[in-house]
């Protein structure tokens, strides 16, 4: 069973309704992954499982969050402004830098280190990878990482986790497939470092140009996760109970090889017919055209419940790192 934290695991306990434990989040900043042992991600589950369940508290009455998207964003910077006024907090914030005083030549340093004086916490989504954690170098503030370039997504892992806890009611023992651009993916880097926490076998299906960086398969080794390697989708979908499919991210390519790699990864419909019964397709989204629309149709299709997740997960965090109390 891989482990790289000393907690042990149940992960049917995962969305327990018992005693909230200590908030051992209260101030931290998330930038990767690696800032989440079990016990706090079993924490943010808990909590984001109970604000599902009763909705309209007050948690964030009189606090600041600062929403700060160097990049577009439709599913990250909303549910994180939705989760903020929902709980009472307000939002302040800008979804690009065109009208920053960054295009007078101000540095990333200086815009963060103002920008902490003027909220309770930052969220930040930058194309440069790093980007967040110079953010909380300088912050005196909480920041949270909503994507830094290829590298992180901390927060989609979580609803992913979150999602896959609700849909199959467990984590350990689970069968996953991550397909398509597991190279440039930070929504794969954020999860396939999630999956080290639990008993989960990784079936990995990408064109050799865009297969999961060494340094993760290393590690994934290193702690005993199994994985293999895959070139096709009808090849794992009878062996999972998970099929999360990504983008193939267009900015990442020139053009030529864009088209050339495209067309490889699309999930279809009748490509289900060997499906387990309990197989549920996720995808951090958007999608392009890598799941055909006839999928939605069904009961496969989990993604969209899994975006409507982001709210809860995205509240949690909130909550834990601005109420030392926790909920
Ligand atoms: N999953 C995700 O990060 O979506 P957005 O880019 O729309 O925020």
């Amino acid at each position: 069973m891989a482990r790289i934290y000393s907690e042990t695991c149940s992960a049917s306990s995962v969305n327990e309704r018992d005693s909230i434990m200590e908030n051992t989040l209260y101030g931290c900043d998330i930038i990767s992954m690696k800032d989440l042992p079990l016990a706090r991600i079993k924490l943010i589950m808990k909590t984001a499982a109970r604000l599902k369940a009763q909705r309209a508290l007050h948690l964030l009455n009189n606090k600041v969050i600062a929403h700060c998207f160097f990049e577009p964003s439709t599913r990250t910077r909303l549910s994180f402004e939705a989760a903020t006024l929902r709980l009472g907090g307000s939002v302040i914030g800008f979804s690009s830098d065109e009208a920053l005083s960054i295009q007078k030549g101000e540095t990333l340093h200086d815009t963060m280190r103002v920008v902490s004086e003027y909220a309770d916490l930052i969220i930040i989504r930058h194309p440069k990878e790093g980007a967040a954690r110079l953010a909380a170098d300088i912050s005196p503030r909480p920041v949270i990482n909503a994507g830094d370039g290829a590298n992180q997504h901390p927060t989609q892992a979580l609803v992913d986790l979150f999602t896959i806890q609700e849909c199959q009611n467990k984590m350990d023992g689970l069968s996953i497939a991550l397909v398509g651009d597991l190279k440039y993916g930070r929504t794969i880097h954020s999860f396939a470092q999630a999956c080290m926490l639990f008993d989960i076998r990784l079936f990995l299906v990408a064109p050799e140009s865009l297969a999961l960086p060494e340094s993760i398969c290393d590690t994934l080794k290193k702690v005993g996760v199994r994985f293999s390697f895959h070139q096709s989708i009808e090849e794992v979908i009878p062996k999972v109970d998970i099929l999360y499919m990504t983008r193939i991210q267009q900015e990442r390519f020139n053009d030529a090889e864009y088209q050339q790699i495209r067309k490889q990864y699309i999930l279809k419909p009748e490509m289900f017919a060997s499906a387990r019964p309990n197989l549920k397709v996720l995808h951090p989204l958007p999608r392009v055209n890598e799941i055909d629309i006839g999928v939605d149709e069904t009961p496969y299709a989990y993604y969209f419940e899994q975006a409507a997740n982001g709210i809860y997960v995205r509240q949690a965090l909130l909550t834990l790192l601005l109420n030392k109390e926790g909920i």
